[in-house]
Formats: structure tokens, C-alpha cells, sequence
């Protein structure tokens, strides 16, 4: 049902400081970074050749990272992000197996202007996965 591996989320204090490493250190293509005060987290994309690594920086009080920064406070990958072709026909099946959708379950506007679901990392081995539509 899933498609490709969208992007590795990685959850940092110093999105600026994440962003140099990639670009100087590991000598890859970085863009952003781009607010989203509407998820509460400003992003940085690297740009790798098969996949995206997402960087997100806590934005505003009540950023959705903050708690699971708090709990990794040297920074840790937060979730990955796979491709469907159908958010609401994923959401269907998923929810239907017992799956549990993070918020008020609708699919959300993200990073890169498509819409995405969270689901809850208790149903997928811990991690916290995210579904985008392509
Ligand atoms: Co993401």
C-alpha cells in the first residue's frame, strides 16, 4: 500500500547548526529553511539522491517536538515519511486494522504543500510514521 520512502525526519534544537553539518560536513544540497507555524516547527530539507532527510526545529511555545526533544536532547530521528497515492483510501484501511490516526485524524497540509497523516508510533514498531499523498 505504501510507496517510496518520502523522507527521515530528525528532531533538532539548532536547525541552522543540523543544516551546516549536512551541507559542509557530508557536502549535500540543503534547502530551507521554511516555517510552518501551523505544525509548530520550522524544516530544512537535505536533498539526497534517493530519498530527503527532513531537519525540524521547534517553532512557537507549543511546538508538537518539543516533549520528544526534551526527552532526546541531542537530537534524534522523530519519524519517517512514506508515499501513498491515496491519503483518505490509506487512512481507510489503516484505521479499519486498528491503526490510530495522531490529531483530529484529517490529513493536514505539510512541508511540501501535499497532504499528510501521522500515525501513532504504538501501532508501527515505535516509530512515528507519516503518511504523504503524491
Ligand atoms: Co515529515
Amino acid at each position: 500500500m505504501i510507496g517510496r520512502l518520502n523522507h527521515v525526519a530528525i528532531a533538532v534544537h539548532d536547525l541552522a547548526a543540523a543544516s551546516a553539518v549536512y551541507r559542509d560536513a557530508l557536502g549535500v544540497r540543503v534547502s530551507g529553511p521554511f516555517a510552518l507555524p501551523g505544525h509548530g516547527v520550522t524544516v530544512a530539507f537535505v536533498e539526497l539522491e534517493n530519498t530527503k532527510i527532513e531537519l525540524i526545529e521547534p517553532l512557537g511555545e507549543h511546538s508538537p517536538i518539543a516533549k520528544f526533544l526534551a526527552e532526546n536532547p541531542g537530537g534524534a530521528i522523530h519519524h519517517l515519511c512514506f508515499e501513498v497515492a491515496d491519503i483518505l483510501a490509506a487512512r481507510e484501511r489503516l484505521t479499519r486494522g486498528g491503526a490510530r490516526v495522531l490529531g483530529d485524524g484529517r490529513p493536514k497540509i505539510g512541508a511540501h504543500g501535499k497532504p499528510v497523516l501521522f500515525l501513532s508510533p504504538k501501532d508501527f514498531a515505535g516509530t512515528l510514521i507519516e503518511l504523504e499523498q503524491i
